[in-house]
């Protein structure tokens, strides 16, 4: 079969899947810049069903960019607490209040620059374009690159220069919103990586019994107590393991040491 054909046969299955079971998500009822990065950060690395609670909180608490750049740095860790990678929340921070402050709040404006944009790659500030205003682009997940591995017999080992250019080819014009959507559904709900075998790129790592969960344990207890003591840290956990987390959060500048308390920075 001719590409152009597959590629047409492709197109029609994947929009049609997705007009009869595509998911009514809350970001997808908005097109507000800002409201789709919030949700891009936290889909990141979070299972959609989790994200959309915390999505709808962080909009009611922080409506705006300036919101959030004006927001205090505990107060944002506190509203991330229970999404994981604590970092991702003090980057969108930082990134917020660097689009506020050097952009004007003006979201696609920065995103044009994503390079200075702490948390942003390639793939979010494509994303976010795409989904707030429909222009003809492209964007390339973890569920699409697997997709058309899957769906076009591709080697796992194809560069991200192939992957994109075949996502140019399968765009169908003016309509970049529900297609990448659509594209996320049937990576999420019909061709996942069970089924297809093909394995992911990054992996998360386990969480149960890992630095990352004493790591979330120590910050959510200075979180919660504004200071902890040095002795009440080894309570948590192991001697050299407690060490190895503190000292990553410090070395993250969250905490810091002061008169033999851990406060938050
Ligand atoms: N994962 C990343 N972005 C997403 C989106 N917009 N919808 C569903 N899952 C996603």
């Amino acid at each position: 079969m001719f590409l152009f054909q597959k590629i047409k046969e492709f197109q029609e299955k994947v929009l049609s899947f997705y007009e009869e079971e595509g998911r009514d998500l809350p970001w997808r009822k908005t097109s507000d810049p800002y409201a789709i990065l919030l949700s891009e950060v936290m889909l990141q690395q979070t299972q959609v069903n989790r994200g959309i609670i915390y999505f709808q909180k962080w909009l009611e608490q922080w409506p705006t960019v300036f919101d959030l750049a004006r927001a205090d740095r505990a107060d944002v860790l506190k509203a991330w607490m229970g999404l994981g990678y604590n970092m991702r929340a003090l980057r969108l921070h930082t990134t917020m209040k660097i689009i506020a402050s050097q952009f004007d709040g003006d979201i696609l404006k920065a995103l044009e620059e994503y390079k200075k944009l702490p948390g942003i790659g390639k793939y979010s500030a494509a994303a976010v374009k795409i989904f707030s205003t429909n222009c003809d682009a492209v964007t390339v997940d973890t569920n699409i690159r697997r997709i058309f591995i899957h769906e076009f017999s591709l080697s796992e080992d194809v560069s991200e220069k192939e992957l994109w250019d075949l996502a140019w080819k399968c765009l169908p014009k003016g309509k970049s919103r529900d297609w990448h959507n659509a594209l996320m559904d049937y990576g999420s709900l019909v061709l996942t990586s069970q089924k297809t075998k093909i394995k992911a790129k990054t992996r998360q790592s386990r969480f149960e019994g890992s630095d990352r969960q004493l790591r979330a344990k120590i910050l959510r207890s200075v979180l919660e107590k504004k200071e902890v003591s040095f002795e009440e840290m080894y309570s948590f956990g192991k001697k050299d393991k407690v060490e190895r987390v503190l000292n990553s959060l410090e070395k993250d500048q969250l905490l810091v040491l002061k008169d033999r308390m851990y406060i938050l920075k």
